[in-house]
């Protein structure tokens, strides 16, 4: 499965590189001498240390801190303290496991599994909802950044993403612009798209560029996220990381096109800011009404609720599989 780990705004120049987890393994994405991206296993193959302690930086080479073996950027053992001294020690077996790399637009992916699928297999139709849309994703480029701590299992926080029957309570500032009988909920394979059309008198008027007329909120299987707000190019990709049953780790990274000015950037991030700050509450909550262990089933109007009815049968689909082997 494709992760979104970054932006290329992180690694401008060779030897920039950060470091992220996938699950429990640590990973290293660095730009190398050539101008690739490169993804490893953040594990020392001598007693299994992490290569990389810092969050983000430039390097030259990755040095072990523990005994101090140091692998070139693209993943190869160099050298090894004594290492000559070693009877039958070959180097070449100790390069650090790849991780896969893709890139979509700024954004970049990664994969632990060699016989993945191709990142454009597992988002389907998300490229041409984005370019339908009216994005073009080469023109816009990293502004903010934002990590929220959910005390709620990460399905949870899913659901309350797919379904907007909750947005009349919760989000009244939200549904004042939007036409909510209109709302629509598109499921295709692994995406599940939320289409929200904006009302007329609240569309942005712009003069110089184009307009995105209406709000297409997409999830894909299983932890991604790509908001398209109506109004001047942007996109909003979160990345949901499970911390543990009860807790999940939102990663937000905004993305602007150039002509979008601060104050309207401000406006942009303030709209998806606020919605989320609504959601948590209610999350959290529904958290610890699940963990009361009271609620075996609950029951779903699916005239409002066809998207975590159909979020249900993707997590339904992915326990069969890994039952079945
Ligand atoms: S664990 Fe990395 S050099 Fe020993
Ligand atoms: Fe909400």
């Amino acid at each position: 499965v494709w992760h979104y780990v970054g932006h290329v705004g992180q690694l401008a120049k060779p030897g920039d590189f950060f470091t992220t987890r996938l699950d429990r393994v640590p990973v290293v994405v660095v730009r190398d001498e050539t101008g690739a991206l490169r993804g490893h296993v953040n594990v020392c193959r001598h007693r299994g240390c992490e290569v990389v302690h810092d969050a983000s930086g430039n390097r030259r080479s990755l040095q072990c801190p523990y005994h101090a073996w140091t692998y070139a950027l693209d993943g190869r053992l160099l050298a090894a303290p004594k290492a000559k001294d070693q009877p039958g020690f070959d180097p070449a077996e100790c390069s650090l496991p790849p991780v896969q790399i893709e890139q979509w637009g700024p954004l970049i992916f990664a994969n632990l599994s060699g016989a993945a699928r191709t990142l454009a297999e597992q988002f389907e139709v998300l490229p041409s909802l984005v370019t339908d849309a009216g994005i073009d994703f080469a023109s816009v480029s990293f502004r903010r950044h934002d990590v929220h701590n959910v005390n709620a299992n990460w399905k949870v926080v899913v659901e309350n993403y797919l379904e907007c029957y909750h947005c009349s309570v919760v989000h009244p500032s939200f549904i004042k612009t939007t036409n909510l009988e209109e709302f629509r909920i598109v499921p295709y394979g692994n995406v599940i798209t939320e289409v929200v059309p904006t009302k007329e008198e609240y569309l942005p008027r712009v003069a110089d560029g184009p307009v995105v007329n209406q709000g297409c909120y997409s999830y894909v299987w299983p932890l991604f996220i790509l908001n398209i707000f109506p109004g001047k190019t942007s996109a909003f990709v979160r990345q949901l990381i499970p911390v543990a049953v009860d807790k999940t780790q939102v990663v937000y990274d905004f993305f602007y096109a150039d002509e979008v000015s601060a104050e309207e950037e401000e406006e942009l991030w303030q709209t998806g800011d606020q919605i989320f700050r609504e959601d948590i509450p209610m999350v959290e909550s529904v958290q610890r009404g699940l963990s009361s262990g009271t609620l075996e089933v609950g029951r779903l109007f699916l005239t409002e609720e066809v998207g975590p009815q159909y979020f249900k049968k993707l997590v339904l689909k992915a326990l069969t599989r890994e039952h079945e082997g």
